[in-house]
């Protein structure tokens, strides 16, 4: 749509950044924390690059009052970090771990000191490997009341000075790459029917959460945040056209629907029928979905790219695991599911090193597709570019990083003028951090952090990159000056 005057964002506009527990804080058994999914999964050889670790991470355990003094410097309005479900219940359920709540008090209260609002995730797929032991995690429906239980010990410790909250980062990525893909924990490969259980197990926590938060706190904002790929149909074909339609259904609305409505879209349903995968469903689930939909305050996306959606025939690519995770351009595989889509690259746009597609406009899209479909407000909970970084002379030129952020803060900006409700916008990542299958150079940061793969190597100290100013002055600004 074309304006004749300009908006802009709202004043009380939420200038973020984010992270994740598992990416940043390190201190992997410090202070009584139980070991994670995720402290087993990197110890496979050959699951990540260079078989890089969270280990020691960034050390954020350690120095997170040096981090969030460096927000607090920059201006920084929201800090979104997930919580370490294995540092509160290092069993998954049962005994409280009274040091790892208390490390999450200070930095809440560091925070806040600073003016900065917390935004905290419950789940960034860092589950206690107990639950897995116990009963496979996902896999059975006994983890949503252990789910419940935890995050309602987060928002009754929290809940006087958290005010927004994410029950779930990225459903879809963490349920595809752990059951379909094998990339994951638990390492799983084309299980289709596990995942369409795992998933709805998955929902049922969040919407538990959503249903305990709001008897605890009505005023709190709460939602999921989802990775939004949004799909344009390879061209005007009418059978790619419906491969898009086929992709949006499987792969974008199953999860947008069950937050905002309360239901699973019904040609995605009647599709895994003749597959023989629909979950199974209790009664009084879908009614219970529904209340905690009513109750959700944004929908949060997390938006790194779009795709390309084409028919794909029954005999044609399907689900690989062929990944670029060494950043050498050029090396991903078009993915599909036989007899519905394919995702080949689109050739009117540039990729970076992973082979990311790099789409400003897509965010754009994503909030007006959200907005149409949903009329809901949208927390954009991550958006950013992974790049090699360089330091020289003590400091980091990353002006790719800056174009990319500006491209998409300007495309935000046109969203805001189409009436999209946007309440924050969190870059990804605030330090440099780790990438879970990409090892840490594929950084992120407004902060570069120093380390390699190997733990041993690097000072851990920060160094703010010209991107960190930069971004500093789109604060001030509320978005004015980019
Ligand atoms: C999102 C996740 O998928 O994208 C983050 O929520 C992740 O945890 C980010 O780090 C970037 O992905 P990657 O694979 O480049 O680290």
């Amino acid at each position: 749509m074309y304006f004749k005057e300009t908006k802009g964002f709202p004043k009380d506009f939420l200038w973020g950044s984010a992270s994740a527990a598992y990416q940043v804080e390190g201190g992997w058994d410090a202070d009584g924390k139980g070991v994670t999914n995720w402290d087993k999964f990197v110890r496979i050889p050959g699951k990540t690059f260079k078989a890089t670790t969270g280990d020691k991470a960034v050390d954020h355990y350690h120095r997170f009052k040096e981090d969030v003094k460096l927000m607090a410097d920059m201006g920084l309005k929201t800090y979104r970090f997930s919580i370490a479900w294995a540092r509160i219940y290092p069993n998954g359920n049962g005994e409280i771990n009274e040091a790892g709540l208390s490390f999450y008090d200070d930095l809440i209260n560091e925070l806040i000191k600073y003016g900065i609002e917390p935004m905290v995730t419950v789940y960034h797929w860092d589950m206690p490997q107990a639950l897995e032991e116990e009963y496979h995690g996902w896999e059975n429906r006994r983890i949503v009341d252990d789910y419940v239980n935890y995050a309602t010990t987060l928002f009754k410790r929290y809940g006087d000075r958290v005010k927004y909250w994410i029950t779930m980062n990225e459903q879809n990525i963490f349920t595809s790459f752990g059951w379909l893909k094998g990339m994951h924990p638990p390492g799983k490969e084309n299980d289709m029917k596990t995942f369409y259980q795992v998933n709805h197990h998955a929902n049922m926590a969040h919407a538990g959460a959503v249903l305990a938060l709001k008897e605890l706190y009505p005023d709190a904002k709460v939602g999921a945040s989802f990775a939004y790929s949004p799909c344009y149909a390879f061209d005007r074909k009418p059978e790619n056209a419906m491969a898009k339609a086929d992709y949006d259904d499987l792969q974008n609305y199953w999860w947008m629907d069950i937050y905002a409505y309360g239901r699973y879209p019904r040609s995605a349903w009647a599709y895994l029928e003749t597959m023989g995968v629909t979950p199974d469903i209790q009664d009084g689930d879908m009614e219970t979905l529904r209340k905690a939909a009513a109750l959700v305050n944004f929908m949060g996306v997390n938006y790194y790219q779009t795709c390309v959606a084409e028919y794909n025939p029954i005999d044609g690519v399907g689900m690989s695991n062929a990944m670029n995770t060494t950043g050498k351009k050029g090396t991903a595989q078009v993915q599909g599911v036989p007899g519905l889509y394919k995702n080949p690259a689109n050739d009117f746009l540039p990729t970076t090193d992973w082979d990311w597609t790099i789409d400003p406009m897509g965010l754009r899209m994503c909030c007006r597709d959200i907005t149409s479909r949903y009329d809901l407000p949208i927390v954009i909970s991550e958006n950013g570019l992974g790049a090699f970084d360089k330091v020289e002379d003590g400091q980091v030129h990353d002006p790719y990083r800056i174009a990319y952020l500006k491209a998409h803060i300007e495309e935000l900006k046109k969203a805001c003028d189409d009436g999209c409700q946007v309440l924050a916008y969190c870059t990804w990542s605030y330090t440099d951090l780790l990438s879970w299958l990409n090892g840490y150079q594929k950084r992120y940061g407004f902060v570069y952090v120093d380390r390699e793969e190997d733990e041993n190597y690097g000072t851990l100290n920060r160094i703010p990159k010209d991107s960190y100013y930069w971004y500093q002055k789109v604060i001030e600004t509320n978005g004015e000056e980019l």
